[in-house]
């Protein structure tokens, strides 16, 4: 079996992080998203897979794939505009070519392996196999309507009203049927050629579609909170104590903490779960649970709490930050001497409370 990530798209809620960076190289706990998809799909034995990359973050993508420790064939499959999750698909027509495969949304997040669906799917070959999870805000996704046994009535995409809170992960499996049902799909209201609907013609086609509620986590990284939160999850979850780094005497780091090597900790106090980066060096601060630190940065006299701090970042001088993503290379930093004034250098769409 093969599999397609889908890594093309244009990422505006995460604006302006988004303006440099595609959105599924946005890391948690220090890791781009698109290397957890990649483990998942390591998981079930796939070696080749398509990635679907766009003009303008392509590049990124194949660089941050480079290293491949999967051992996977990559073929990289450029679609020019992001039309639609089933336009992506029609581009990767000649890849997939008339085999069943796995679909995989670059920026989707699950806390659960997906070897269990993979199996089933091969074991029942339905048309489609669809992951389904209850959500709060079911407007912002697919949503299905299912019968009292569990199967799929109906699917639509971003419903204004919601039929049910099920909304659809972004984890497919598909059999070779639906290139047809996508050649007979027209452009939803947003314009793009939806997955979604390509799914309910295949059921208007009598095809069978098996569906499986996730009982864990999902998270789909589209906005600051979210991917907040999945630093959060992920930070629980996976992170291991381990010091690699330098700890002076005066400095006390408690709890599951992750330091790189080259990173420093001076008269500090870090309590996990917390990752920081290689080359970073904190000073005179105190770092508390759920935050990731990326490389060679630089906090001094600072208190940072339940945040993601890019590569190159430098926080300084600043009482309290929580609930915040520096990006890379941004400076925080607040002047002894005066602290009364802000003077800010802000990139477009950038948000700043006070
Ligand atoms: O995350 C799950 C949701 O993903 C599903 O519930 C929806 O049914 C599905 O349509 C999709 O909704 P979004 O509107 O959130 O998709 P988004 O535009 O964020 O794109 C998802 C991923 O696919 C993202 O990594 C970018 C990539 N993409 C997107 C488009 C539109 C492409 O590679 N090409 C595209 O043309």
């Amino acid at each position: 079996m093969k599999a397609l990530v889908l890594s093309g798209g244009k990422g505006t809620r995460l604006r302006p992080l988004t303006y440099t960076m595609a959105k599924q190289l946005m890391p948690v706990a220090n890791r781009p998203i698109l290397h957890y998809v990649m483990d998942q799909i390591s998981d079930v034995g796939i070696k080749e897979v398509g990635v679907i990359i766009s003009p303008e973050t392509g590049q990124q993508i194949k660089e941050a794939l480079k290293a491949n420790p999967w051992g996977f064939h990559f073929s990289f499959l450029l679609q020019e505009e992001p039309k639609g999750l089933a336009h992506a698909v029609m581009v990767a027509q000649e890849f997939l070519s008339c085999e069943p495969f796995l679909m995989y949304l670059g920026d989707n997040l699950i806390g659960q392996d997906i070897e269990g669906f993979v199996e089933e799917f091969q074991i029942s070959s339905p048309d489609a196999l669809i992951l389904l999870k209850e959500v709060e805000n079911p407007r912002m996704f697919g949503v299905a309507e299912v019968d009292g046994q569990g199967n799929i009535e109906r699917l639509i995409e971003k419903p204004k009203e919601p039929p049910s809170n099920l909304a659809l992960v972004g984890i497919y499996l598909f059999s070779p049927l639906v290139h047809e049902a996508i050649s007979e799909i027209e452009p939803s209201w947003r314009g793009e050629l939806e997955i979604t609907d390509a799914i309910q013609k295949l059921l208007d086609k009598g095809g069978t579609i098996k569906s499986f509620i996730l009982e864990k986590w999902w998270l789909d990284t589209g906005k600051k909170d979210d991917l907040l939160e999945a630093n959060r999850v992920v930070l629980d979850e996976l992170i291991r104590r381990e010091l690699r780094g330098d700890v002076d005497e005066k400095s006390k780091v408690t709890g599951r903490v992750d330091l790189a090597e080259k990173a420093q900790v001076e008269g500090s106090t870090i309590r996990g779960p917390v990752v920081v980066g290689e080359g970073t060096i904190i000073r005179r601060s105190f770092i508390g649970p759920y935050t990731s630190i990326g490389d060679n940065c630089v906090i001094e006299d600072a208190v940072l709490e339940h945040s993601v701090i890019l590569d190159g970042a430098v926080v300084k001088g600043i009482e309290r930050l929580e609930d915040s993503i520096v990006g890379r290379n941004a400076v925080v930093s607040k002047e002894l001497h005066n602290s009364r004034a802000l003077r800010l250098m802000i990139g477009d769409d950038a948000e700043v409370k006070i």
